[in-house]
């Protein structure tokens, strides 16, 4: 098992994908629907493809969509979605967001007026760059019509953020929410925004003993097994039970792991 892998598990054990859907459907479909221009979509970092194909969907139903492109820079992602996710309907790029912003400035990409990233943006570097990409596109292309931008990301009061803050704790290094940093960087870019809660996302972790060859402590890690394996043996084993204590804190087996999203104007 692998990071891949233990995305898969915990979509499987988890309402994320309908709770994104859902929320799409409700605060962003109506709102580019009436839109004058046709819809141009980019989806950042679209990993198995579950939510971007139900998203396709919808947005074919509306008429309006003119083109679809992903951008997806893992090879593994790639393959799987060209064998089972994408049926070629959806253009795949290797790019990562900030290889695909230059090239976008460059005039090599038309830009899209509706860009989704879903679980994507975590890291500061990758913050910075979406910020910089959404302001930088509201002062250069004057020409564009409206352009809307959903991100969605853990909310820091989510199940997962407390149990990576107590791993932090006891010398696991893993990042814990970018929630806050995300909404300061967007706030500084003064483009206007909109935050929804996504409060009923739930995951089910069962009620067994979590061992480190379950998907829980690699997705919270977001390290592979591999990675796993080169860690100290005895801090694999603190954090093994530190999830299982904090699991016992959950004893119908389930997690509350809420989400943010936040929808940018930009243009
Ligand atoms: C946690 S997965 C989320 C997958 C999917 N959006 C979902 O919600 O199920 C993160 C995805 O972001 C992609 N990714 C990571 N860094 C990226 C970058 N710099 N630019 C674009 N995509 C990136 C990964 O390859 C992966 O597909």
């Amino acid at each position: 098992m692998d990071w891949h892998d233990s995305l898969l598990d915990y979509l499987a054990a988890s309402n994320e994908d309908s709770c994104a859907i859902r929320l799409f459907s409700e605060v962003v479909l109506s709102e580019v629907r009436s839109y004058r221009e046709s819809i141009s979509w980019l989806d950042v970092g679209p990993g198995p493809g579950t939510k971007t194909v139900e998203i396709y969907r919808m947005l074919q139903e509306t008429g309006k969509l003119a083109r679809a492109c992903v951008l997806e820079p893992s090879r593994d992602w790639r393959r799987f979605l060209q064998a089972r996710a994408l049926n070629g309907e959806i253009q795949v790029c290797p790019l990562t967001l900030q290889r695909y912003a230059e090239l976008e400035r460059r005039g090599d990409y038309v830009p899209p007026n509706l860009v989704t990233l879903f679980h994507v943006v975590y890291s500061k570097s990758l913050i910075r760059t979406l910020t910089h990409y959404l302001a930088g596109r509201c002062v250069n292309e004057d020409k564009l019509g409206p352009a809307t931008c959903l991100v969605i990301v853990e909310s820091e009061h989510s199940d997962f953020c407390e149990l990576r803050r107590r791993l932090v704790s006891i010398g696991c290094p893993v990042p814990v929410s970018p929630a806050e940093r995300l909404r300061n960087a967007i706030r500084r870019t003064n483009l206007k925004f909109e935050e929804y809660r996504v409060d009923d996302k739930r995951c089910w972790v069962g009620t067994r003993e979590v061992s480190k060859s379950d998907w829980l402590l690699p997705f919270l890690t977001a390290l592979s097994i591999r990675e796993m394996a080169r860690m100290p043996q005895d801090l694999v084993a603190r954090s093994v039970s530190c999830v299982h204590e904090f699991l016992k804190e959950r004893p119908d087996g389930y997690l509350c792991v809420p989400d943010i999203a936040l929808k940018v104007h930009f243009r």
